[in-house]
């Protein structure tokens, strides 16, 4: 799937990487070429992410990640490599040209329909006999004909193969639905339904495509949901339920709730801005995602503990995104589910005009903690809650809050903003100092934060970087590589990543990022951006170079079996100087 590197030259500089990443972050200028703001890739006070205008290239200081345009709106967009040039091709206005995505494209589109087409059918059980268990469920629950319509929800029958066979009727292959996770292969070359007598929660991004499934059993059972895998088309962590309805709702704030029961339960008491997360706690993107939606958002979560500490969890993530962020307490009932129906819409509507800003929220359920009347009570809110005024990034949020916190605790305005102000330069040195800490930690540093690429031999992979570093600054040296091979590699990412190097410069290609995005998973790209930002003595370059390989194959002499150790023995010997001797005259 590889563009012809000319297009990808032209994409890149009619996209040039500050614009680009201006639309999501706001960047300052701050000494040279580069520019700074908060990084959009994790959650940070002081700016630590940087675009280099001179190189193209982004970099954060803090999460590590970087690249060039394209990795940067694959990153952040959530896109793969194809996509994200198309992306940037319809940014700049340009026509990418015609080649083998056509395929991906095709295979993408049948998924597409296959999942609106298993949508229907699990729909048009809800009017046979098959669907009758999931229909004596939905009444039990109170869930209204036009919710059901609405949502599209459907049954999944019980039994092993309705649904394969009923899309095997519409012609799609076995693989086509192992791919989509509707049906799993079973030890007999066939397959069997993934969702059997399950209620259908077809998920629909904002597009309008059914691109995945919840089911919920229709008992106590276990596992009492069961969603699709992610796909092609779906990512649990990248769409939300019910986006695609509130998208459309003038409420002016969306509602984040739990379940997709109380998704419904809440559309159909006229909260028509509510959404949930799909199984899995609320990551970035999601903020992102409602933040293109919203300016604002209600956490309305279960009143257990778990939702508690959930949306705590929320709170900063939505924060990042740059949402407001409110928070609804509920009591009497374990979610606005249980709410609706005991109390009422109305009622359910008062909790949401009282839901609180989430610092008053977090303060009261600090408070909640402490015995107010005891000294040592008020005593313990005020240092938990300073902790939490001197987090606060605005100084008018804090003084509201300080006096918040003044009255709550009977202590004085005056002494509440003082430890405030003595917290906050606490923090200011707790920093500094974890700065300067990790700067010193040379064997946390040296390995990647991307997981998948551990090094099993730090020593080893040191010098494999400085090869690498090596070329990608100066290609000449290409020509003093010959005797290095991939294999000879202990780390099999860095052994990958210079074999791609070499046969780009070999091929007269370009080592840029942008060019090596297409070659490099998203978190390689990272890595290998890590690698050539670090110093390297270029003054002497085809010296350093000697060392590092020698260091490798040293490295590599230790980790093979007992048979070479004589070779080992050799090496020593020669690189001390004894050379001429027999080494077996002394063994
Ligand atoms: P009720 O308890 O019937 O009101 O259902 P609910 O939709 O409110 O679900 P619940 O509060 O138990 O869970 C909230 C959300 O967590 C669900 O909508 C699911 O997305 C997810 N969830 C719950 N149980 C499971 C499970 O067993 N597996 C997975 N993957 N997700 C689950
Ligand atoms: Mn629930």
């Amino acid at each position: 799937m590889e563009f012809p590197e000319s297009f990808i030259d032209e994409l890149v500089s009619r996209n040039e990487i500050s614009d680009v990443v201006s639309d999501y972050v706001q960047l300052r200028r701050r000494g040279g070429n580069n520019l700074f703001g908060l990084c959009p890739f994790h959650s940070e006070k002081t700016p630590s992410f940087s675009v280099s205008t001179e190189k193209q290239i982004y970099y954060c200081f803090g999460c590590q990640k970087g690249g060039g345009v394209i990795h940067f709106i694959m990153e952040i967009e959530a896109l793969r490599y194809t996509d994200a040039v198309h992306f940037l091709a319809r940014r700049a206005g340009m026509t990418v040209p015609e080649g083998q995505e056509d395929k991906a494209a095709e295979h993408r589109s049948r998924l597409l329909r296959l999942h609106r087409d298993a949508a229907r059918y699990y729909y048009a059980v809800l009017a046979t006999p098959l669907g009758a268990d999931a229909v004596a469920y939905l009444n039990q629950r109170g869930i209204s004909k036009e919710m059901v319509k609405r949502f599209g929800l459907g049954a999944a029958p019980a039994g092993w193969g309705h649904l394969a066979e009923a899309m095997a009727k519409k012609g799609y292959s076995a693989d086509e639905l192992t791919a989509a996770g509707l049906v799993k292969k079973s030890r007999r070359d066939g397959v069997y339904d993934t969702f059997r007598n399950r209620l259908m929660f077809p998920v629909v991004d904002v597009r309008g495509n059914v691109i995945g499934f919840s089911g919920r059993i229709l008992d106590e059972g276990t596992p009492k949901y069961l969603n699709s895998p992610d796909t092609m088309i779906f990512s649990k962590s990248r769409n939300l339920f019910g986006l695609n309805l509130a998208k459309k709702s003038k409420a002016g704030y969306l509602i984040l709730a739990e379940g997709n029961i109380d998704v419904i339960s809440l559309h159909q008491a006229g909260f028509d801005s509510a959404v949930a997360s799909l199984g899995t706690s609320l990551t970035a993107e999601q903020g992102r995602l409602m933040a293109g939606y919203g300016k604002d958002v209600v956490i309305a979560y279960d009143a257990d503990s778990a939702g508690i500490n959930a949306a705590k969890r929320a709170i900063g993530i939505l924060e990042t995104a740059g949402l407001g962020v409110r928070v609804l307490r509920m009591e009497g009932a374990k979610d606005p589910d249980e709410f609706i129906k005991a109390r009422g819409g109305d009622a359910f509507r008062t909790l949401l005009e009282r839901s609180e800003n989430h610092v008053a929220y977090r303060l009261l359920s600090m408070q909640q903690g402490y015995d107010l009347e005891q000294d040592e009570g008020r005593l313990g809110f005020l240092r938990e809650a300073t902790q939490l005024l001197a987090g606060l990034p605005n100084a008018p949020e804090r003084e509201v809050y300080g006096r918040r916190v003044a009255e709550a605790s009977g202590i004085s305005f005056e002494a509440v903003m003082q430890e405030v102000t003595k917290e906050r330069k606490r923090g200011e040195r707790r920093e500094k100092s974890k700065r300067e800490r990790e700067a010193l930690r040379p064997a946390q540093r040296n390995q990647p934060s991307e997981r998948a690429i551990r090094y099993e031999n730090i020593v080893s992979a040191k010098a494999e970087e400085g090869v690498i570093r090596l070329l990608m600054r100066d290609p000449a040296l290409c020509g003093k590589t010959d005797g290095l091979s991939e294999a000879d590699f202990s780390s099999p990412f860095l052994g990958k990543a210079y074999a791609v190097i070499r046969r780009r410069i070999r091929e007269g290609g370009s080592l840029t990022p942008d060019a090596l995005a297409a070659e490099l998973a998203p978190g390689e790209l990272s890595h290998l951006m890590r690698i050539v930002q670090e110093p390297e003595n270029l003054a002497n370059g085809e010296k350093s170079l000697g060392d590092y390989i020698k260091k490798i194959e040293t490295e590599k002499l230790k980790q093979s079996p007992a048979e070479n150790l004589l070779d080992i023995y050799m090496k020593y010997r020669k690189d001390k100087g004894v050379e001429g001797e027999d080494a077996r005259d002394e063994s």
